[in-house]
């Protein structure tokens, strides 16, 4: 695991940007890998890569036409159309503004009536096209990855999650009262997120230093998710000052 501390979160959000840029532009289809998959994330962090993106679109410096998307995770019970659904901030932040065809994108059906049958249907997707290349991911301030709180297992594949008391209360600021934020979601799993090729966490602002401190120095254990990622080959944390203020 690599750990990058830089100044701000700008030059957090633009050297991720720059990575996928590159690794976009210098992906050349062919009939065995047809596609560059991406697993994305919701959260304030990642924003402000995703208008780098759409930049970068816009200037047509890059297609999405041979991009896969599989988001990490959707809350239970929300339809696409609510506005704090995953779907709708995908929507809203990149898939409306680029060229990406409606049929690449993935993301886990928070309405689906048998929710087992739709995370075992979301694993065999991501194998079908040979797994996720690069994984971005944002941290909970509990240290979750995706929706997977503390305490879920490494060998956790896509499931249901309950969500825990801290995430419900740290995501109602995106909800008109914390009693409409759902109490749980469908998620990837730990080993889902392991099995990509690369992950890259973004982490800014000192509210996610403690997480990222759990993640990163500490012994891995279940109770903190992402410090599974010090098992990782190739896994970075690229994080602001704030969020690395613990590790100086
Ligand atoms: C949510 C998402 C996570 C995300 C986290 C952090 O709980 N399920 O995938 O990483 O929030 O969000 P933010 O980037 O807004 O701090």
């Amino acid at each position: 695991m690599k750990v990058l501390i830089l100044k701000n979160a700008d030059e957090v959000a633009s050297l991720v940007a720059s990575e996928l840029i590159e690794r976009i532009q210098s992906f050349k289809p062919t009939d065995q890998k047809p596609f560059l998959v991406l697993g994305l994330p919701t959260g304030s962090t990642p924003i402000p890569v995703y208008k780098l993106l759409v930049q970068a679109y816009q200037n047509k410096e890059i297609s999405f036409k041979n991009v896969v998307t599989f988001n990490m995770d959707e809350y239970k019970g929300l339809a696409a159309e609510h506005n704090q659904s995953y779907h709708y901030f995908m929507q809203e932040n990149l898939f409306g503004l680029i060229d990406i065809p409606r049929n690449q994108i993935h993301i886990l059906d928070g309405m689906a009536k048998d929710t087992s049958a739709e995370c075992k249907a979301y694993e065999e997707k991501i194998a079908s096209f040979g797994g996720i290349d690069i994984q971005l991911a944002g941290i909970g301030e509990n240290g979750h990855l995706a929706f997977n709180e503390p305490g879920t297992s490494f060998q956790s594949l896509t499931h249901e999650q309950k969500l825990t008391e801290n995430t419900i209360e740290v995501n109602s600021r995106f909800f008109e009262k914390k009693e409409d934020v759902p109490t749980s979601a469908l998620t990837i799993g730990l080993k889902t997120v392991f099995e990509a090729k690369k992950v890259i966490v973004l982490a800014t602002g000192e509210k996610k230093a403690e997480a990222v401190y759990k993640s990163v120095r500490m012994p891995v254990t279940e109770n903190c998710p992402a410090s599974i990622l010090q098992e990782h080959e190739n896994s970075v944390f690229v994080c602001d000052e704030g969020a690395g203020k613990k590790l100086k």
